[in-house]
């Protein structure tokens, strides 16, 4: 099995615990997060699983050495989303699957609002996002689209299932508030904080403010929670 984008490599120790006898590669981008998903794996025993850091869109993959490719919210940052897939597609035997969950409604996908809140509350420079169009988290949402990126990396059978889920984001307002100041995206949101604009406050205090108040309309008793919106989608090569 391959693992797409595979990060702390969750997924991974899960997908090498169904393959039985069989092993696993996870990909991803990041040395810290491989660290850590190899420090995990160890520490489960799980021997089967290798990870290697790597752009999935253009590593070269053994042909057909794979039978399943997965990934959780990997795969939503290509470059160029139909070279990836082809790159994947041939990694995969033929009659191998693929399955992944990418973003689907930001409007139904609760900490999207809570962070465009945040955004709101600040005084960030004007256009001070740095995603560009097309290369964001949501760049699988449209399911013609993901149908069209599929079928040109010669991927049927193609099936798009919506799913939602709360994520659980901490014990409380504070605790969740202190995890998402820590997260690359509100550091980077922090790091573009203007000091002549704060009027003498540390940005972080800012953001951890806005995040307070952000986040407590998804305070519960068992945490703060807020729910994701996704596609299920699943193909076969052919
Ligand atoms: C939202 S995280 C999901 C991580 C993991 N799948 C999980 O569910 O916990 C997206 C991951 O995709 C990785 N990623 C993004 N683009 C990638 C690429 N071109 N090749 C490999 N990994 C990539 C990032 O480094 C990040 O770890």
């Amino acid at each position: 099995m391959l693992d797409v984008g595979c990060g702390a490599g969750q997924t991974t120790r899960l997908a090498a615990r169904a393959a039985g006898n069989g092993s696993v590669l996870g990909l991803d981008l990041s040395g810290p997060m491989l660290d850590r998903a190899r420090t995990l794996a160890a520490g489960e025993g799980l021997h089967r699983i290798t990870f290697e850091q790597v752009d999935a869109q253009v590593h070269p993959l053994p042909t057909a050495g794979f039978d399943v490719a997965i990934s959780r919210f990997g795969i939503m940052f290509f470059d160029d989303p139909a070279a990836a897939f082809g790159n994947i597609g041939r990694a995969l035997r033929p009659g191998g699957r693929i399955a992944f969950v990418s973003m689907s409604d930001p409007a139904r996908t609760e900490w999207v609002q809570a962070f465009a809140a945040v955004r709101a509350a600040l005084p960030l420079p004007p256009q001070a996002d740095g995603t560009p169009a097309g290369r964001g988290m949501f760049s699988l949402s449209d399911p013609a689209e993901i149908r069209r990126i599929l079928g040109a990396a010669a991927f049927t059978d193609v099936r798009i299932e919506p799913a939602e889920a709360p994520g659980r984001f901490g014990r409380d307002v504070q605790d969740a508030a202190e995890h998402l100041l820590a997260s690359g995206p509100l550091r980077h949101l922090t790091g573009l904080l203007d000091p002549a604009a704060t009027d003498g406050r540390a940005g972080a205090d800012l953001v951890r403010d806005a995040l307070t108040t952000a986040l407590a309309p998804y305070e519960r008793p068992t945490g703060v929670e807020l729910r994701t919106a996704a596609w299920v989608v699943t193909a076969t090569r052919p």
